[in-house]
Formats: C-alpha cells, structure tokens, sequence
C-alpha cells in the first residue's frame, strides 16, 4: 500500500476523526421536500442525498435515511414537491430540518409560505424560485452487497409540473448560478455556495 494513500474499507471503519464519504462525495444538491399526511399536514425537510436521474420523463430521487416524515407521507400520498435551497434561504431550509413530531408544521417553524401546486395536492413553498411538482415512480428499500436490507429507502418521482422564476431566465436560458443555489459538503457544518465565477464551459468530443 502506498505510504501516501489513506487506504480503508468502510465495513471495518474509516479510521479517520469524521467519516470522509460524504464530503468526498460533494458538494450535493439538496432536495427540499415538502409533502403532507393524509389528513392534509404539511411538512418539509432537506435531503442532500438527493440528485436527477432521468431527463424524459424528468425523474428526481432522494433518500431517506432511516424511516422519516417524509417518506411516511410520501407512501401514503403519492406525491411531493422539490423547492429549490437558495443561499437567502439557507437559515430557513437548516430550520426545516429539525427532528420534531409529524404533526409539526416546518413551513411554520421556518417562516415559509406553502402556495398551492398546479398538479399535486402538496404545496410548494413560494419563496424558492424554482419548484417541481412531483409523483412518486418507486419507493427502493436499500441493501447491502449481502442483499440485507438496510433501514433506507430510496423515494423516485417523476417531475410532472415546474415553476421557474422569470428572472432565472436570461433570454429563455435558465441561469443556475444567479438562482444561488446552496450545495452540502461534509461534516457538521459545511456548504457550499456557487456564482457565475464557478463557470468552466467543455464541449464533448465530437
Ligand atoms: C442539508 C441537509 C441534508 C440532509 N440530507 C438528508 C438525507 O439525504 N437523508 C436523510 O435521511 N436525512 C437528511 N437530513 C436530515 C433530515 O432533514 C432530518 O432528519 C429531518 O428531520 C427529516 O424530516 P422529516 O422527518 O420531516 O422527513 C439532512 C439535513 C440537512 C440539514
């Protein structure tokens, strides 16, 4: 082994002070997702283990680690809406993770307005200026390679409806860094912002 490769098998432990995984994998887009039970409560948590995985039909994807909220209202409803986590947003989408009753409002804990869908019964929160209406495609329980579940589950849908503020729209193009998006990093505590400064263009090869 190398004297300057940190070698390790996750199984046996990192041996490190934090667990690097999920800093080395990021920074990551944040999946705000608001649902509701099915007697109409709201709720919205951030999911950073959260991407896109298909274009048509758009499919987006998070996972909940462990048997949370969401993913209580999600299999019962069908339905849930992804808001977009911007940098002026940042304090209220921290907020709305806290670990509180199912009965607990985080639109109300955060100082968020939900606004009703177009599509889905599940309000989106108006102060994000992007937002996805979604439907739930297929709930994944995660395994191991042992082919032992683990208490995980990945939550897909299909995006079925989406609003975009106009002026995210610069000649028709969406512009992604002046939405602001903020991105989780590892540790505690650490994200990550993006500008225009960001921007590196690279064609594919032809
Ligand atoms: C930025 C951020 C990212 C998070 N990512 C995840 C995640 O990917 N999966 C997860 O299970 N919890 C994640 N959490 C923790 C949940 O947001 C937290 O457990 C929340 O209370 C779940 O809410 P719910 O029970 O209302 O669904 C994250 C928290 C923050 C602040």
């Amino acid at each position: 082994m190398p004297d300057d490769i940190h070698y390790y098998e996750p199984s046996q432990g990192h041996g490190l002070p934090h667990d690097p995984f999920n800093a080395i994998v990021g920074p990551r887009p944040i999946g705000w997702i608001s649902s509701q039970d099915e007697h109409g409560r709201l709720n919205l948590a951030p999911y950073s283990f959260f991407n896109a995985f298909n274009y048509v039909p758009p499919i987006i994807g998070f996972s909940s680690i462990g048997r949370k909220d969401s993913l209580n209202n999600i299999e019962k409803t069908g339905e849930f809406a992804w808001n977009l986590a911007t940098r002026p947003l940042a304090e209220q989408m921290n907020q709305s993770c806290a670990a509180v009753a199912p009965e607990v409002d985080e639109f109300a804990l955060s100082g968020l307005t939900p606004v009703a869908s177009r599509v889905i019964a599940v309000p989106r929160v108006l102060e994000s200026p992007v937002s996805f209406e979604c439907k739930v495609t297929q709930i994944i329980q995660l395994q191991g390679v042992d082919k032992h579940p683990v208490p995980s589950w990945l939550i897909l849908g299909e995006v079925v409806a989406v609003h975009i503020a106009k002026a995210l729209l610069k000649d028709g193009v969406y512009d992604t860094a002046a939405a602001q998006p903020i991105l989780r990093g590892g540790g505690p505590a650490d994200y990550f912002e993006i500008g225009h400064e960001a921007i590196f263009k690279m064609f594919r090869p032809r």
